[in-house]
């Protein structure tokens, strides 16, 4: 049942073309499916892979097979396989009506579509499912249906079909297959080498005045990566179709990009700001995948993070590029530690690279998306822009057209900047977040250190550790502010490193891991008052906003363990940040953000304490209402002032003022009982300020009018809906949140089925911590209740929110014994699936 990396071997035979015929029909279709196979060497039975296939036929060289699948499998033994090369035929039927598993072919309100990454082909056909396995496809679909799409180009359509042929090798997992009656909004791009491309964003009837916003976004990501990674576009069509049922966002299939529609459509009253980011993010994420992923794939699925987070550091390039470098990498650090630190430090920790899997959908996590991204990061900082852009030449050069691994990648970067990186390595293998410890000694001759120490906390697969290749940015600065030594690339090798800095007048303030350097937890004992001293000066944008964060998670630490309220200079950094207007809105904004409750919950189990979800709940909210009082003199001037003008733009300025805008609309409610926020409710005309002022209304326990306005006015507008369902169950108060979302479930536009609906009650409990962390149990009840119903119908999607529960150890006996009685239950009940399975036992450990 587990894999292992280390069991990798290559498949025996080469496949030529694959010709598919899909007849369509909703309870039935039938794929008839036909490859040759070609020995690569000496007699090897031959695997295929199937899973919820009836099949119809099968003949190999035109003699009908005999064996017959077991478990998934279809092996024919290498003695009873003919010499030479052999053509395989196949038929069978499938059921996509009936695949509420959304992996395969299924259909989603009347259309077909398919998503087969990682193995969801041999839902659609037998076949050697596996990435290292590349050849082109010829598609025939057959159906009445309006728009017939596969992936590449189309060679032929009549009345009832329609043929495609995808000229570039691919994976099965690559593959994709839609039909429907489907709209397109239409565009074109010019390649620099002069293609021409046509781009399609297509989209059920109705949709079509949201799809303006994926098409600038398309554009200028393929224009982005042909200026910043010279990669150019490689087919005549570029589809993106938009699919209301979809367990993820997106997915890079060769030419026709399929999303999830809340990752593609947008109109500004039906979106918000951040929904417009995400969107431009995703929408470039797949598209770069053409070339990380596609062009060059994954040898196998231990090797996921090679495409994934060289992807994923690519979009966060292009988002830094189009919408501002500071505030990226601060809401990239955010998201790493909220979701990638928060996996790494608990029962489900794995390395960038597993070594081996159950149920691969299961590690399409955090740590190999985002904290594969940050290594890339990492390699690019310690081979500098000019290397790193070399070593990409030569990645990209050398593995056209193949399956890779890591150490493929890592030996680009070694012959194209002849750095040795056998110690970087280690980093795709470790799992667990690593700490960093600083500290100072200053000699009155002007000879300032910094020791740095590294160490490597243990993880539950018992890998022994060994010291991390970490590169530490450091900056100096004067105590006046100036800066004394701009940013330099320390490079930690060893388990301790001494390094000096001479010559310096008075002993300086260091600035250290600038730029959140690396994936690390940094401890460096530093005094409040230094901390508002960086906070004021730091020359760094990450680390200056990083000293005002540690001196908030520091303050608000005290309140919560002593009841020590926030002291008058910490107020007052903060007002003088607030009152800085040649400081970024949006930087200022995240500044004034407190530490999330999940977070402060795991600082407070890290330093060794036992978090009491109500105590920080309440605590955070008093910090707000004192910070909201001292501030209070200064909001309604600045809210006015960052209230942009004129129609509604998602551009990153304006976005930035309305960041800033509503998060002092939040601390105004803190004060005024939600007045302003019903003003600002009333008032809207976007939806971010819409939903800003809902939450805020929640929150305030005043939101009863307005949240009947927003059902009727968005009833039959799924999107929106589901902020609607989502925002009750986020900002319900910790006594009502379990009962709020436990009422939804019954409003008729709940649907079990519908990921996004789902996610929009189940998916955010956890994210009201105090909520779901009631010391009752009716949060975790209630979650694992519904994740077993939403486990007989979709495994994939109640795997991956049951994370809910991976922080569980951090928690006093009594909320402990209640998750394991959860968890247990999960484990013990019948039919569970295979994904949910065994999160549920790597969680009980
Ligand atoms: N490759 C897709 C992306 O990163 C995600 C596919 C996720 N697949 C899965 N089985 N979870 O854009
Ligand atoms: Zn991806």
């Amino acid at each position: 049942q587990t894999v292992y990396l280390a069991d990798y071997r290559p498949y025996p035979f080469d496949l030529g073309e694959v010709a598919l015929t899909f007849r369509l029909a909703p309870s039935a279709t039938r794929v008839i499916s036909r490859f040759t196979l070609t020995p690569k060497g000496p007699a090897e039975d031959l695997v295929l892979f199937g899973d919820h296939l009836q099949l119809i036929r099968a003949t190999l060289n035109g003699n009908p097979v005999t064996a017959r699948p077991e478990g998934g499998v279809l092996r024919i033994p290498a003695a009873d396989l003919p010499e030479g090369p052999l053509t395989w035929e196949a038929e069978v039927e499938i059921d996509p009506a009936a695949n509420t598993a959304l992996e395969g072919l299924y259909m989603s309100n009347g259309m077909y579509c398919t998503q087969c990454e990682a193995e969801g082909f041999r839902r659609i056909t037998y076949y050697p499912d596996r990435p290292d396995v590349m050849t082109t496809f010829r598609v025939r679909i057959e159906s009445d249906l309006p728009v017939l799409l596969s992936n590449g180009n189309q060679v032929a359509s009549g009345p009832g079909f329609a043929e495609w042929h995808d000229p570039w090798p691919k994976p099965a997992y690559l593959f994709a297959l839609v039909a429907g009656d489907l709209r397109a909004r239409p565009g074109q791009f010019t390649t620099l080498s002069g293609r021409d491309v046509a781009l399609n964003i297509w989209v059920r009837p109705g949709d079509e005045d949201r799809c303006d916003w994926a098409l600038t976004s398309l554009k200028a990501s393929t224009k982005w990566d042909e200026e910043v990674y010279g990669r150019e576009y490689d087919l005549d069509i570029f589809n993106i179709v938009a699919v209301d049922d979809f367990n993820m966002g997106a997915m890079e299939n060769k030419g026709l990009n399929i999303f999830n529609s809340r990752a593609v459509l947008a109109r500004p009253d039906t979106a918000t700001d951040a929904d417009f980011q995400r969107i431009e993010a995703i929408i470039a994420h797949e598209y770069f995948h053409n070339w990380t992923g596609n062009r060059i794939t994954c040898r196998d699925w231990f090797q996921l993070c090679l495409k994934e987070g060289l992807t994923v550091f690519r979009d966060q390039q292009f988002t830094a590029d189009l919408r501002g470098a500071a505030v990226k990498r601060i809401e990239d650090a955010l998201t790493l530690r909220d979701r990638q630190f928060r996996e790494d430090s608990g029962p489900l920790a794995h390395p960038v690279r597993p070594s081996s899997f159950v149920e691969i959908n299961n590690f399409y996590t955090a740590t190999v998306y985002e904290k594969g991204a940050e290594l890339i990061g990492m390699l690019k900082r310690l081979v500098g822009d000019e290397g790193y852009r070399k070593a990409l030449d030569l990645y990209f050069t050398r593995h056209d057209g193949q399956a890779c691994t890591i150490e493929d990648w890592l030996k680009v970067f070694e012959e194209a900047t002849g750095r040795d990186l056998s110690q970087f390595a280690r980093w795709y293998s470790q799992a667990g977040t690593p700490r960093v410890e600083v500290t100072e000694d200053w000699d009155d001759s002007g000879t300032f250190t910094l020791t740095l120490r590294q160490s490597q906390p243990e993880t539950p697969d018992g890998v022994t550790k060994l010291p991390l290749h970490i590169p530490v940015v450091v900056g100096l600065l004067n105590p006046n502010g100036d800066e004394v030594l701009p940013s330099v690339t320390l490079e930690l090798t060893q388990a301790e490193q001494s390094f000096r800095f001479d010559n310096l007048t008075s002993r300086p303030v260091a600035s250290v891991l600038r730029d959140f350097s690396a994936p690390v937890i940094l401890s460096h004992a530093q005094s409040d008052a230094t901390r508002a001293f960086l906070l004021a000066h730091d020359t760094d944008p990450f680390n200056r906003w990083e000293a005002g964060r540690t001196l908030a998670r520091a303050v608000l630490a005290r309140l919560i363990t002593e009841g020590t309220p926030p002291g008058a200079d910490w107020l007052e950094a903060m007002a003088a940040l607030l009152r800085d207007d040649s400081l970024d809105p949006a930087f200022r904004a995240l500044c004034l953000r407190l530490p999330g409750e999940d977070d402060m919950a795991a600082t407070l189990a890290d330093s060794g304490h036992v978090p009491d979800p109500d105590r920080i709940h309440r605590a955070r909210r008093q910090l707000q209402t004192s910070l909201a009082q001292h501030l209070a003199p200064q909001i309604p001037a600045l809210m006015t002032a960052m209230t942009p003008q004129g129609p509604y733009s998602p551009d990153p300025v304006s976005a930035g003022q309305r960041s800033l805008k509503n998060t002092l609309l939040a601390l105004q409610s803190r004060l005024d009982g939600g007045r302003a926020a019903q003003a600002a409710f009333a008032a809207a005309d976007n939806m971010t300020d819409l939903t800003a002022a809902l939450a805020y209304l929640i929150e305030a326990g005043t939101a009863g009018g307005a949240l009947k306005t927003f059902e009727a006015r968005y009833r039959d507008d799924r999107l929106v809906l589901d902020k609607w369902f989502m925002a009750q169950v986020v900002y319900a108060s910790p006594e009502t949140a379990a009962q709020v979302a436990d009422a939804l479930t019954a409003h008729p536009k709940f649907d079990l089925k519908n990921p996004n609906r789902f996610r929009a009650v189940f998916g955010v409990l956890s994210a009201n911590h105090a909520g779901f962390h009631r010391a009752d149990g009716t949060g975790y009840r209630l979650l694992a209740d519904w994740l077993l119903r939403l486990d007989a119908l979709n495994p994939q999607t109640a795997a991956r929110m049951s994370t809910a529960f991976e922080t569980w150890r951090r928690y006093d006996a009594d909320r402990q014994a209640l998750i394991r009685q959860e968890l247990t239950r999960l484990q013990q009940a019948p039919n569970l699936s295979r994904d949910l399975g065994e999160m549920v036992t790597r969680m009980l450990g």
